[in-house]
């Protein structure tokens, strides 16, 4: 149904930080029966301190590999992980442990221990690290304190929802102060509201604690409600990265787009509204409004009413906040001449929002 999608917008780059992390050609295979797998295929990216870099893929594009490589779980079968100038494979086994330290991790489900409090939990990096007890529950209370579970230190993970275990997950991770932090799915178990509460509190943590965020993903919204960089994954490569906001704006790889549309399609939801609206509307058109970056939504549709001979209904909507970015798609109805309304389509393109028209079938 949908027919065309028109306007992309200029290009603008990010400015330059220090490299913290840099992948250089990163290749990791397996062996399986007497099989190589490649699970990760020459991979190079450079992350930057206080990034929140967003890995995405399908399942089965290597992203956990990835994430296995980052933190010296794994080594690359070639290619260099440099950290902070430094290779990791040539740490000896003691600065490998002490680095391993310094990379807090989180997983999709949760990975707590159900028969330790929520204390407990949070305390078990510190208890490894030979902290005495006194110092362990000081700490592990002010993590409490910082992911908001204040007063449920003695709760045990089954007694918490999946938001709440998570938080837990992440006090957990920043129990010795790392460097960098990273998410493997850590929000792919929960619903959406949780999913934006724990990533606001992963946002809180990269602005105030200055932690670098690996955050691993198959789904667009994260990525766009916390990452400033994005790395876009398919078969152990890498196949477009750059800033959010560029990415989002001008996807040029197949896989991309799929994942940008994720994201800017109308919900199903809204699709079958929109069906009704144009079943019943013969005379008027339907058009999906894409707004890729700050196009001051409110400014637009009021413009048309002033500057058109036509009405405007908002069918259906969702504008959202992406680095101070607004992105999102607004459906509406405009009614009147046939001239009318394609000179709202002609003046939309010219403002550079997208539009997305409608036919009947
Ligand atoms: N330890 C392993 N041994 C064998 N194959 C593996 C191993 N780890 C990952 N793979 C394979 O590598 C590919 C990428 O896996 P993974 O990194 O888990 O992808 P993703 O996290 O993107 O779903 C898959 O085909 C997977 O089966
Ligand atoms: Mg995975």
């Amino acid at each position: 149904m949908i027919v065309k999608l028109v306007a992309r917008v200029s290009v603008l780059e990010g400015k330059n930080k220090m490299a913290f992390i840099e992948l250089n050609n990163i290749v990791k295979q397996f062996a399986v029966k007497n099989k190589e797998v490649t699970a990760v295929n020459g991979v190079s990216l450079t992350i930057e301190q206080g990034d929140v870099y967003g890995i995405v893929g399908y399942s089965g594009a290597g992203k956990s590999t990835l994430v296995r490589l980052l933190n010296g779980l794994e080594l690359p079968t070639s290619g260099d992980v440099i950290i902070q100038g430094e290779n990791i494979a040539t740490f000896s086994q003691s600065k490998l442990r002490n680095f391993r330290k310094k990379v807090g991790m989180i997983f999709q489900h949760f990975n707590l221990l159900w028969s330790r409090t929520v204390l407990e939990n949070i305390e078990l990096p510190l208890e490894l690290a030979g902290v005495a007890k006194s110092q362990r529950k000081e700490r592990a209370l002010e993590l409490l304190d910082l992911v908001g579970l204040q007063g449920r230190g003695d709760a045990y993970p089954a007694q918490l929802s999946g938001g709440q275990k998570q938080r837990v997950g992440i006090a957990r991770a920043l129990a010795n102060n790392p460097d960098i932090l990273l998410c493997d799915e850590a929000t792919s178990a929960l619903d959406p509201q949780t999913t934006d509460e724990v990533l606001e509190l992963l946002a809180k943590i990269n602005r105030e604690l200055n932690l670098t965020i690996i955050l691993i993903t198959h789904e667009m919204h994260v990525v766009r409600k916390i990452c400033n960089k994005v790395a876009v994954m398919e078969l152990g490569s890498v196949v477009e990265s750059g800033s959010v906001s560029n990415v989002f704006r001008n996807p040029q790889q197949a896989v991309t787009k799929r994942f940008v549309q994720q994201e800017l399609q109308p919900e199903t939801d809204d699709q079958a509204l929109i069906a009704a609206f144009i079943a019943n509307n013969p005379e008027g058109k339907i058009i999906t409004l894409e707004f890729k970056e700050n196009n001051a939504s409110e400014a637009v549709i009021s413009k048309i009413i002033r500057k058109f001979p036509v009405d405007v209904n908002i069918v259906a909507g969702q504008i959202q906040q992406a680095n101070g970015a607004a992105f999102g798609t607004l459906t509406i109805l405009l009614t009147g001449e046939t001239q009318a309304i394609q000179a709202v389509i002609a003046y939309l393109h010219q403002e550079e929002v997208g539009v997305l028209e409608y036919e009947q079938e």
